[in-house]
């Protein structure tokens, strides 16, 4: 059967999302191009190719976008860090990708954006798609300028992009935080066929989060993608709830959607800060129960922990 795109680019291929998501493009096309400044996969698809290549120099980016029809940019330094040493991967990455793009005739971006991008947002607030954007870190002011190219090359040259803003992706939820944020790998799958296969999108963005029921954010606004998340952390609350620290609602780790990027000095790895609050049970059996109201030791939990999720 005729496949919907001729080629797909997937930059940042051999990264831990990448890898997932390789072969849902694959099934989307004739022909996936997989890149990375990394050395291949140690298998590639039956129509995949691999270019080893450096996403922040525009003249390794703009062979590789000769007749694509999508590229899907995951490509990042997926960290906090000095500003300069974001500036090439996670910055003029994105440049090029979308000139590079241009040039060629490359109809749509899917862009790995990051809840970062709005980081200092508090979860009370019940974030809606249009919500400003509210760095928490240098990490999250790439996600927005990138976020801001979809949305000029749009405006100015017709350039369509979806821009994902991913909250913790990971094949289990990690910590009492993900009952919020966590995206599994099977919806990530779902999101990213939905983004490459609507007809149109012009510029959107849409949250990258599963169906938990303690979401703090609504995607009532990106629902022409018939994104339908299945899975649901709080599948494993039980568990995380046992193994957490007590909660502090005073901390603004807890009050932001960005969680320990917006607290931790510019500069500096906001993923160390949330491996050292995560007391990760490892434990991949998800225990349903009902969500708790309040955490082990009795005490009473902030509202966004306990509150239901505001998704339609
Ligand atoms: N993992 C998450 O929960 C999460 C959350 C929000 C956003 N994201 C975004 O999703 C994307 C993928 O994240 P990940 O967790 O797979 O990260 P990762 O570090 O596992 O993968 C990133 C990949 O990009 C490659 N890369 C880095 N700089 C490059 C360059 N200059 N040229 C070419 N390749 C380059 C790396 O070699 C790596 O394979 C990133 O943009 C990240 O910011 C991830």
């Amino acid at each position: 059967m005729a496949k919907l795109y001729k080629k797909i680019v997937l930059t940042g291929a051999c990264g831990s999302l990448g890898m997932e998501i390789r072969a849902t493009l694959a099934d989307l096309c004739d022909e996936l191009l997989s890149v990375d400044i990394a050395d291949a996969p140690t298998e590639l698809l039956p129509n995949e190719t691999f270019a080893q290549a450096d996403c922040a120099v525009l003249d390794q980016v703009l062979p590789l976008m000769e007749n694509a029809n999508i590229a899907v940019h995951f490509a990042s330094i997926p960290d906090e860090r000095p500003f300069d040493e974001l500036l090439g991967p996670n910055f003029l990455s994105s440049y090029n990708v979308w000139e590079a793009g241009h040039r060629h005739g490359v109809q749509r971006v899917i862009y790995a954006s990051s809840v970062h991008a709005v980081g200092m947002v508090e979860n009370a607030a019940g974030a809606d798609l249009d919500v400003d954007h509210a760095p928490d870190t240098f990490y999250g002011l790439a996600k927005c300028f990138s976020e801001d190219l979809g949305k000029l090359y749009w405006a100015k040259r017709g350039m369509e992009s979806v821009h994902l803003r991913i909250f913790s992706c990971t094949k289990v939820p990690q910590n009492v935080r993900a009952l919020r944020t966590w995206l599994s790998f099977d919806d990530l799958r779902h999101l990213i066929e939905r983004s490459v296969t609507a007809t149109t999108t012009g510029f959107t963005v849409v949250w990258g989060v599963s169906a938990n029921d303690r979401a703090p954010v609504n995607n009532a606004k990106a629902a022409f993608l018939g994104y339908h998340p299945k899975d649901n952390a709080e599948n494993w609350a039980e568990s995380l709830f046992a193994a957490a620290a007590p909660a502090d609602p005073s901390d603004r780790a807890q009050l932001c959607i960005g969680g320990p990027f917006a607290t931790i000095p510019l500069g500096e790895s906001g993923v160390a800060a949330i491996q050292a609050m995560t007391e990760t049970t490892q434990d991949e059996t998800p225990t349903t129960r009902e969500p708790a109201q309040t955490e082990p030791s009795g005490q009473k939990l902030p509202s966004f922990l306990t509150k239901k999720s505001m998704n339609p």
